[in-house]
């Protein structure tokens, strides 16, 4: 089975959790890693299974203005902030629009500050425009967590390496149980 893990990320965190999912789903998919920038409608239509996460901006999923805020205080001397290579991308807001689920499986992640959860979230707004777009979603949204200073905190990329795991299994039950079962390229 095949699955494809989209991800945004402005300072890096959501893209090393992204490589820790997909570490996680090899067990069990051929695992397809790309930032948004290079996510294809094509590769959206091969996956048996689309991950899709990004970083907690205002409460949500990030927008043309918060990107551009985020870039300007990286971009800050002293602040210690390094962008990610596809950073002045579009979000994932913009590609989940539109894209086509077919009987394909999903999931949700974000990043957003650690501790508890006193603001709404990105993934839930991924989540729920994957169920627009006709995914059926494998569990409820996951949040991983940064520091005030924009670092992953300790065991969260074990974490996300975990969910992958799960996820991978749970879409291995899932395809089963329905008789959708594509054989990895
Ligand atoms: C403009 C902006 C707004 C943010 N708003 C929130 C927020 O509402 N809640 C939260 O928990 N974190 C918030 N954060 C922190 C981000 O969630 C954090 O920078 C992000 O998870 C780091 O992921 P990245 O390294 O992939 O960009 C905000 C960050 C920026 C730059």
């Amino acid at each position: 089975m095949r699955a494809l893990v989209v991800y945004e990320s402005m300072y890096g965190n959501t893209h090393r959790v992204a490589i820790n999912i997909a570490a996680g789903l090899r067990a069990t998919h051929d695992v397809t890693l790309v930032p948004v920038t290079q996510a294809t409608q094509e590769l959206a239509a091969a996956a048996d299974l689309l991950v899709a996460g990004g970083p907690t901006h205002t409460h949500g999923m990030s927008t043309a203005a918060s990107r551009r805020m985020a870039a300007e205080t990286a971009r800050m001397p002293g602040s210690g902030l390094t962008l990610d290579p596809d950073a002045d991308g579009p979000g994932v807001r913009g590609w989940l629009h539109g894209i086509s689920a077919g009987r394909a499986l999903a999931a949700a992640f974000d990043t957003r500050l650690g501790g508890p959860a006193l603001t709404r979230r990105a993934s839930r707004s991924i989540y729920r425009l994957l169920k627009h777009d006709g995914f059926r979603l494998l569990c409820p949204p996951e949040s991983f967590h940064v520091s005030r200073h924009n670092t992953l905190l300790d065991g969260e990329a074990a974490r996300a390496r975990d969910w992958g795991a799960m996820l991978g299994a749970s879409a291995v039950q899932a395809a089963s149980a329905r008789g959708v079962t594509r054989p990895a390229a």
